[in-house]
């Protein structure tokens, strides 16, 4: 089950050049489960084909408040009963005054004026039209009535200008609508997530790493956090955003991770080490920038702590789930790993494949405990992460 499995929603169009992007937003919410209906505006209609929106959604596009045959199989009642939740994307500055006014002269304000469910607003305008009294007023009394707003991005845009007005990424936007759906799959449990590479110093300017960009340890921890878990990342070396509703702790080195799991495993329910841990680092770290000609020409190194396999002795432990990052050999070495560091699961995947694993956006894993090994196809890893998480409840709680 995904996030909005079974979740429905209406995605409304209005006049904004960012309308071309709506068909992409369809796509993110059935990523994750949902049903999508569009209700397209006069305005909407002149930046996005109908015929789009209709062939992504899978349903008739709703654009007239009018249409007595559409009114006979879905009315604009009927549409706002409909909906678990209406987002508004892009939101142009005359749907949101409307909005504001409580308008009812087409059939996207009309349902929104009738729907009981969440409504969520992603404004996308020229930057003078955002950063306008009228419009700052507006999105004010919205809030105050409850309705969410998606700030828009700064950047350029399509009118030449620069600044802040740029509708929200569709991935952004799938992301802020999820969160409104949290679950309690995980609900009252603390869950324990290392995430990204570690980073061991030669000297001062050199340092052994990996190439993990944190992107599938960050994916589990928005999973988990949706699943109503209290979550802790220890994070580090990492190239994407922070989930900033975790607890976080930042470190470089594989001893400083080490340090820091132990010091905070002790009340925790479930311990994922989805971290790329440095198995070793150097013997001897040179206090000063190793010179050119120096006489030193080979790098001694000393074998790091596995964390892992340190949480997995404790005598309280948590459930642990481990990684297998592989590049060959793959089932075989992930029972290993299973055995050897005497782990609850193991999630294998494949680092040698560039379009999965390390840094990429998706990822296709193999769930592993003694009991058999379970496929979970290649999917971004917000979806991988899910289904992993969804995997681990029905196994251990
Ligand atoms: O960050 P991304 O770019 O999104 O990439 C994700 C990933 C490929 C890094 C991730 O999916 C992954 O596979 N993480 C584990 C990487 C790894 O170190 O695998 P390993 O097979 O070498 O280690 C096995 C397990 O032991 C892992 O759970 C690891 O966290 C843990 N370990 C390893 C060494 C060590 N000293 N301590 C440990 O805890």
């Amino acid at each position: 089950m995904s996030t909005l499995t079974n979740k429905r929603i209406i995605l409304g169009v209005s006049g904004s050049i960012a309308a071309y992007k709506s068909p992409d937003i369809v796509r993110r919410l059935q990523d994750l489960g949902a049903e999508v209906r569009v209700i397209l505006t006069t305005g909407g209609r002149e930046f996005v084909s109908e015929r789009s929106l209709q062939t992504v959604s899978k349903n008739k596009v709703h654009d007239n408040l009018w249409d007595s045959e559409a009114e006979l199989s879905m009315g604009h009642i009927e549409l706002a009963k409909w909906a678990d939740l209406i987002i508004i994307a892009p939101a142009s500055a005359n749907t949101i005054a409307k909005l504001c006014h409580g308008k009812a002269d087409d059939l996207l304000s009309t349902v929104i004026l009738a729907a009981s469910c969440s409504v969520m607003v992603a404004p996308s305008m020229n930057q003078q039209m955002y950063a306008s009294l009228a419009m700052k007023d507006n999105l004010q009394l919205l809030q105050k009535r409850g309705v969410r707003i998606i700030d828009p991005g700064f950047g350029e845009q399509a009118c030449g200008d620069i600044g802040e007005g740029r509708l929200a990424e569709p991935s952004e936007i799938a992301r802020k609508i999820s969160e409104i759906f949290q679950n309690s799959l995980l609900g009252g449990k603390r869950v324990l997530i290392t995430i990204g590479g570690t980073v061991e110093a030669i000297d001062p300017v050199r340092f052994l790493s990996n190439h993990s960009s944190g992107k599938m340890g960050m994916a589990l921890a928005y999973a988990s956090i949706q699943a109503g878990a209290e979550t802790t990342l220890v994070i580090g070396s990492i190239s994407v955003d922070v989930e900033n509703r975790a607890k976080t702790i930042f470190v470089t080195s594989a001893n400083e991770m080490h340090e820091a799991v132990m010091k905070n495993i002790h009340d925790q329910d479930l311990f994922i080490s989805c971290a790329a841990v440095a198995d070793y680092r150097p013997t001897k770290v040179s206090p000063n920038k190793i010179k050119k000609n120096s006489s030193q020409k080979t790098i001694e190194l000393v074998a790091n702590k596995d964390i892992l396999s340190d949480v997995c002795k404790l005598k309280n432990k948590p459930i642990c789930i481990g990684f297998a990052a592989e590049t060959e050999n793959y089932l075989n070495n992930a029972n290993q790993k299973l055995k050897n560091k005497n782990c609850d699961a193991i999630i294998l995947n494949d680092v040698s494949n560039s379009k999965i694993g390390l840094k990429s956006d998706e990822n296709e894993v193999y769930f592993i405990t003694s009991n058999g090994s379970d496929k979970i196809n290649k999917n971004t890893k917000q979806i991988v992460a899910e289904k992993i998480i969804n995997k681990i409840v029905k196994e251990f709680f």
